[in-house]
């Protein structure tokens, strides 16, 4: 593998799951001397980072971290401009940072304002650009694979690796703020991948994903949770903000806080979230504090599923 961005670049989702469930199993059975990866965050976190610390201690490798948006100069990220208010272009901060590594893991949010330039992921396909080694994508303008990644292997664990057929339902669920789309987005890009899952999306009107994460790739949407909930064995539930109207509010939408109500309409199904979560805002305390919440499971196979990341680049470079 020679870069990490989308699951466009994995040959085949079952094999990696796989891969990445024997690691979970075996977490130091693989080691690389003498390799660095660097970890770049433009924004926040919690999970991407110290997962992916985690992954590359575990394959004996050596991590440095640095969080650009307090630690480092003001970056400028547009090209041909009077650098007045900025300090570093993006060019010389990708490249040299490039050079202290040998793989390069980056975070950008997206700005929520122009939806062509986070679509086209304007930032990102300068990182991969300036980049002198193979860059992960920890999230994008509007990818979070690593997330989608041990999402789905949270769900082969807890079907005995896809046995039989399973209905797994995307619920939006309010929020205070404006966020991106990059966990919905991927998550509907890797699970329709799984043919053993039936997959849909539920939202409120005008909060449909872009054609290119729902409809175009056969995933359905529909507006009504409850039926959406109908039979359900996973809900996964998750705020954005909307496509059309670009990363607006466009309703507060309250009622579709995930409940104990509404869960009892599903077939026992299991409470998915990426983390951080609002309690008692995206879903009641009852839910996510219940046993039917594998939030925490999700989380621990951040760790495996950028050890398989790292590990397949590793094995690739030359
Ligand atoms: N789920 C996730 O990416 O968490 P962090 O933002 O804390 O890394």
């Amino acid at each position: 593998m020679k870069k990490f961005f989308s699951v466009e670049d994995v040959v085949n989702v079952y094999d990696l799951i796989k891969e990445a469930i024997y690691l979970k199993n075996n977490p130091y059975n693989f080691k690389y001397k003498n390799k660095t990866i660097g970890l770049v965050f433009f924004n926040p976190s919690l999970r991407t980072r110290i997962s992916c610390q985690k992954a590359a201690f575990n394959l004996g490798c050596h991590t440095w971290i640095l969080d650009l948006h307090k630690d480092s100069w003001k970056i400028e990220m547009s090209d041909g401009g009077i650098m007045k208010t900025t300090q570093e272009h993006l060019k010389e901060a990708i490249s040299v940072m490039s050079m202290y590594c040998d793989i390069l893991a980056v975070r950008t949010f997206p700005n929520l304002v122009n939806r062509d330039y986070d679509y086209n992921e304007v930032i990102f396909k300068k990182i991969l650009n300036y980049s002198r080694v193979p860059v992960v994508n920890m999230e994008s303008a509007t990818l979070h694979p690593l997330q989608s990644l041990a999402d789905i292997i949270t769900i082969a664990e807890f079907t005995s690796f896809f046995k039989k057929t399973c209905k797994v339902v995307l619920s939006w669920a309010p929020h205070v703020k404006p966020l991106p789309h990059s966990v919905a987005n991927s998550f509907s890009q890797w699970i329709s991948k799984i043919k053993e899952v039936d997959f849909i999306i539920t939202c409120p009107e005008g909060y449909n994903l872009s054609n290119k994460f729902s409809d175009g790739i056969g995933v359905r949407t529909i507006h009504n949770q409850n039926k959406a909930f109908e039979n359900a064995d996973f809900i996964y539930a998750k705020n954005w903000s909307s496509y059309s109207n670009y990363g607006k509010i466009i309703c507060n939408g309250n009622d579709w806080m995930i409940t104990k109500k509404k869960m009892k309409i599903t077939n026992k199904a299991k409470f998915m979230h990426c983390l951080p979560v609002r309690r008692n805002v995206v879903v009641e305390d009852s839910v996510l504090d219940s046993k039917s919440s594998i939030v925490l499971e999700q989380s621990k196979n951040r760790i495996y599923s950028s050890q398989i990341i790292f590990k397949k680049i590793i094995e690739s470079l030359s």
